[in-house]
């Protein structure tokens, strides 16, 4: 039935607002001192910025606790460093499982038979086309083989490159471009206070922004903008995310078919066929997990994309996996959200799990679906069933994890608390029957989705298309499927497709199966392209207009804010690098400067580690090159993540991009 994806950071409206107004050069407070090497290095030894412990010369990584050299130290320039080749952690098996990085095995899938598009997990390389021969590919997220933590095969997301960069872009370096955003801070709340408060700037006196100004220039057409017409409805992305197992595949296939988009016949057999295997609590959730191993895991493992209709949206549901080895698959496929609803399991021990702070997924995921600009949530309360409609569960919930999500940055009139029973059908589509909820009087869960404000759209900026998957044909046709983030394409229109720098023309568009003329701005669309080699289409690549590309680059600057918990980040560290839908190895190359978490202001200049709620302008090389936008051009091209050993330890977004190839 639905699509699956593999599929980026926006923040609140005041951190956007708050971006326009940033400093064209830091504030560095009084009295940082400058850090001197003579802090670090004594003759024939190198100090670990860490435990503080004096290695041997010789040493590449802390004696004592296995730090790398820090790169100031040990490799000279910048440059030489990132001529230096790069080195991925080799993990061990336990680390593949957590960070879900090895693998090879590709497949595609056709059409679902309910009307979405089940998407390709990766692209076919071809050697001969100029992409590398390898079963990587910065976007494409091949799906293969890894142990989960329970020792069993399980699919997951590979993370990292296979294009050659050489072999497809010309290799012209542009003038330095600069920007700036701002990000929030600590504590309680640190999340939101950083991300309010840091404020940047990113400086390059001398610097020329050429993209800038064209696209300043670009002049939309009339047809690129949508006419109110009557009855039409507005797309909503709505991610659908919680802790594992807390109901949210069962929950969307209810509402699928509650609202008519699985039919009686097509229940019947979901029941039929669950049973038998012994599973026939998942019979709603086989609806959206359906493949053979979702099936036999009970475990959703890719976001599943369906549709239905609410009275007021074109809802695009995004049933997400909530187990922690597919939180990748979770960032890469929710991030094209505008609305989410969190799914809280009520029941004894499980709403408590979740919110475990290490191994529980209600925080992470709250805090990746604020970061990717999702300031609207609904808190579905499900298995209310299983607490016998308790008023007081359901309120030590909200109490909880709405401490928990005002310190995310969500404010309280952006929040619906639902108390609610997938199984039980309560609450969901009409107002509640059981009279143990009769001490609820809010809305329903369709009820509170149409109460969603609709989100704001770029129709006048030029066609930007992050590809999250790609399906080829057997007659070798060739569709981009993603969502619009900018502009508008309709049959016949020219595109750029990048990273291949190819253009394309549109043959034809589909939208929820349906063939359509236009697509604009939020539409999430299947672009089928004619005149292009298939291999130059990837997911983690972009549609451009032609006269407006998206950069290309592998040195970026970013403005980061380290996560609750999160270890702490070093120059040199390796992190796996997300943005909208690509993921890429990385190294952190510079950490610039450290800003307060409170003010934003600078505190330090080049520290040597940053630590966990801390905010700071670091410098990241990837390993290959990706396409990649600063925030102020692009929100959703310009959000990152960061994870490292199956977390997630900041997010952040592009203030600069240091070297694009053009
Ligand atoms: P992942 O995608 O793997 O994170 O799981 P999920 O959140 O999609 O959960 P799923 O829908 O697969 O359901 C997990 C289990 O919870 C199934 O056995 C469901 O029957 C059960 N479940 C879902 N909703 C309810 C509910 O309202 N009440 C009760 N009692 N059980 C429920
Ligand atoms: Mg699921």
């Amino acid at each position: 039935m639905p699509r699956k994806v593999n599929c980026g950071i926006d923040y609140d409206d005041g951190y956007d607002d708050d971006f326009d107004d940033y400093d064209y050069g830091y504030d560095v407070e009084e009295n940082v001192k400058e850090p001197s090497l003579q802090d670090t290095i004594k003759r024939g030894v190198w100090r670990c910025s860490v435990c503080t412990y004096d290695n041997d010369d010789t040493m590449s990584s802390c004696d004592i606790c296995g730090i790398l050299r820090s790169p100031s130290v040990s490799n000279g320039t910048y440059d030489e460093k990132r001529t230096a080749p790069f080195k991925f952690d080799v993990p061990s098996p336990d680390d593949l499982v957590s960070n879900g990085l090895h693998s090879s095995a590709q497949h595609s899938k056709g059409k679902d038979k309910h009307g979405g598009i089940i998407f390709s997990k990766n692209l076919e390389i071809n050697p001969s086309s100029g992409f590398k021969a390898s079963d990587k590919s910065s976007a494409s997220m091949a799906k293969g083989r890894v142990e989960d933590s329970d020792g069993r095969s399980v699919s997951n997301n590979l993370c990292s490159s296979g294009q050659s960069s050489s072999s497809l872009m010309p290799k012209e370096r542009t003038d330095m471009v600069e920007d700036g955003s701002s990000l929030t801070h600590g504590g309680e709340g640190y999340l939101t206070s950083n991300l309010k408060n840091m404020t940047l700037g990113a400086k390059s006196g001398n610097s020329k922004d050429i993209k800038a100004n064209s696209r300043a220039q670009y002049k939309p057409e009339k047809w690129m903008f949508p006419e109110k017409a009557e009855g039409s409805l507005t797309q909503l992305n709505l991610a659908i995310v919680g802790h594992v197992d807390s109901g949210k595949s069962t929950l969307s296939g209810r509402l699928l078919h509650l609202l008519g988009r699985i039919s009686q016949k097509e229940m019947h057999k979901y029941e039929k066929e669950s049973k038998l295997q012994g599973k026939g609590s998942f019979a709603y959730a086989w609806a959206l997990d359906e493949s053979a191993e979702e099936r036999e895991r009970g475990v959703t493992m890719t976001v599943a994309v369906t549709y239905l209709d609410s009275k007021r949206y074109h809802v695009v549901v995004l049933d997400s996996p909530g187990h922690k080895d597919f939180v990748p698959n979770m960032i890469t496929g929710a991030t094209p959200a505008d609305a989410a609803i969190l799914v809280i399991d009520a029941s004894i021990g499980s709403f408590e799990a979740g919110m475990d702070g290490t191994k529980g997924q209600t925080r992470e995921h709250a805090q990746l679906i604020r970061s990717f600009g999702v300031d609207q949530i609904i808190v579905a309360v499900n298995k209310m069933d299983a607490v016998e409609y308790s008023k007081d569960r359901f309120d030590l919930i909200k109490s909880q994890l709405g401490t928990f999500l005002r310190s995310c940055d969500f404010k309280d009139s952006s929040v619906t608390w639902i108390p609610l029973s997938a199984v039980e059908n309560q609450n969901l589509v009409v107002a509640p029957s059981d009279v143990r909820l009769s001490w609820y009087h809010g809305p329903y869960l369709l009820d509170a989705i149409d109460s969603f404000q609709p989100s704001s759209r770029d129709f006048s900026k030029p066609l930007l298309m992050p590809i999250c998957d790609v399906i080829k044909s057997s007659q070798g046709q060739v569709s981009a499927c993603g969502k619009l983030e900018a502009g508008a394409v309709r049959s016949g229109s020219k595109v750029l497709v990048m990273p291949s720098a190819d253009i394309a023309t549109v043959r034809s568009l589909e939208r929820d199966s349906q063939t359509c003329s236009i697509a604009r701005a939020g539409d999430n669309v299947a672009i089928n392209l004619h005149g292009i080699d298939g291999n130059h289409v990837i997911a983690g690549g972009v549609l451009c207009h032609p006269d407006f590309p998206v950069a290309f680059a592998r040195h970026l600057e970013l403005k980061v804010l380290v996560l609750d918990g999160a270890t702490p980040i070093l120059m040199g560290s390796q992190l796996e690098f997300y943005a909208h839908h690509a993921k890429e190895a990385a190294r952190v190359a510079r950490i610039s400067l450290l800003l307060d978490s409170k003010t934003g202001k600078v505190t330090k200049k080049a520290p040597r580690c940053i630590v966990a709620k801390q905010s700071a302008v670091i410098e990241l090389v990837l390993q290959e090159s990706i396409c990649i936008e600063m925030f102020s051009k692009c929100k959703a091209l310009g959000r990152v993540f960061l994870r490292t050993l199956g977390r997630t330890v900041a997010v952040g977004v592009v203030t600069r991009i240091v070297e694009e190839l053009v």
